[in-house]
């Protein structure tokens, strides 16, 4: 593929920042659009153009006619606190479902090539099925995970009535050194912390809940292979791992590559969360070519490095 001109929402969070970092290094011309809301500004790259901006404002317009035309928008502006839209669902619904509708309507007017969604496993709720396939019910059971669902919604509308190609990439917990702490992959970096400074870490609910962790590295090269090989005018893949652990495990393999001996401490459950997840990741791996590289263990040694720990022969994570 030559060179790109790509639009990243969110650039300056956790996975947007990866995204683009890995884009300005392709030799692609990237833009960022952040509101710094939840991100931070030196986490955009260098060769990044960027722009604070809502991206539900109307100045949205005057980054696509000024930086664009786009071949890729990879819109990954969101509010993503589960358990603070559960209080007031409105800003979520705002950022996440009008802040995406603005985008989309954007991307359209200006011609755009491509338009990458990142949804989320929250749109599956309690799902029937595990591994979860794409075709399970769209069942979430959070204001986030409505929100995601809706906004998918739309990419997909617009895709097949407004010449605006598209994919949803439903993540599972995308975690890494640098997750922010709010967010459910951030207490990966939070229990890191605390074992590292001697203090218990805290798991709410009885830690036997499971999520399908995948590493931030892995879902940048998910996002790179789509723009290549995805199918038009729209497909939606799972980016997930299939590999189901519970947080108990997580956290005794932090507790083991930390040295800490720190005894892990319970709270009560926080309500909104999913009890169990793990997603089928079949579908990307025969459509797009696309698996994992990072194992759990490997990728929680890089999370422990990044914060001082020196991770020895830690034993991998069970279920
Ligand atoms: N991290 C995960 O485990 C995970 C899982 C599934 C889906 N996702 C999705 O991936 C995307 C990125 O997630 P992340 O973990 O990097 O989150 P993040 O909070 O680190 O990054 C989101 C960025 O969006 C910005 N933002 C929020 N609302 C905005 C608005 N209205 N206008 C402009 N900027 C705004 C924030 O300032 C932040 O920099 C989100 O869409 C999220 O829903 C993340």
């Amino acid at each position: 593929m030559s060179a790109l001109r790509v639009l990243i929402t969110g650039g300056a969070g956790f996975i947007g920042s990866a995204l683009a970092r890995a884009h300005v290094e392709r030799g692609d011309r990237v833009s960022v659009v952040d509101s710094l809301v939840a991100g931070r500004r030196e986490q955009v790259p260098q060769g990044a153009r960027f722009h604070c901006l809502d991206v539900g404002s109307a100045g949205l317009d005057k980054v696509f006619a000024g930086d664009g035309p786009f071949d890729v928008v990879s819109h990954h502006a969101a509010l993503k606190d589960v358990r603070r839209a559960l209080i007031d669902p409105g800003p979520d619904a705002e950022a996440n479902i009008l802040g995406t509708l603005n985008v989309l309507r954007c991307a359209a007017d200006h011609h755009s090539g491509y338009f990458i969604f990142p949804s989320s496993a929250a749109i599956y709720g309690e799902a029937a099925v595990r591994p979860t396939p794409e075709t399970a019910p769209i069942a979430p059971i959070s204001p986030y995970g409505i929100s995601k669902a809706a906004a998918e919604l739309y990419c997909a509308f617009f895709a097949r009535t407004r010449a605006l190609p598209g994919i949803a990439l439903r993540y599972g917990t995308v975690y890494g050194p640098t997750a922010s702490e709010e967010s459910e992959a951030g207490s990966i970096t939070i229990f890191t912390r605390r074992f590292l400074s001697g203090r218990a870490p805290i798991i709410f609910g009885d830690g036997e809940q499971t999520r399908d962790l995948v590493y931030v590295d892995d879902v940048v090269q998910a996002n790179m292979l789509a723009v290549e090989r995805a199918p038009r005018p729209w497909a939606v893949y799972n980016v997930a791992t299939g590999v189901e652990t519970t947080i108990n495990a997580v956290v005794r393999q932090l507790g083991a590559y930390t040295g800490s001996a720190a005894e892990i401490q319970y709270a009560g459950a926080k309500p909104g969360e999913v009890r169990k997840n793990v997603q089928d990741r079949t579908r990307i791996r025969q459509e797009l070519g696309w698996a994992p590289e990072v194992s759990l263990a490997d990728g929680l040694a890089r999370v422990v490095a990044a914060y001082g720990g020196t991770p020895a022969c830690p034993p991998a994570p069970g279920g």
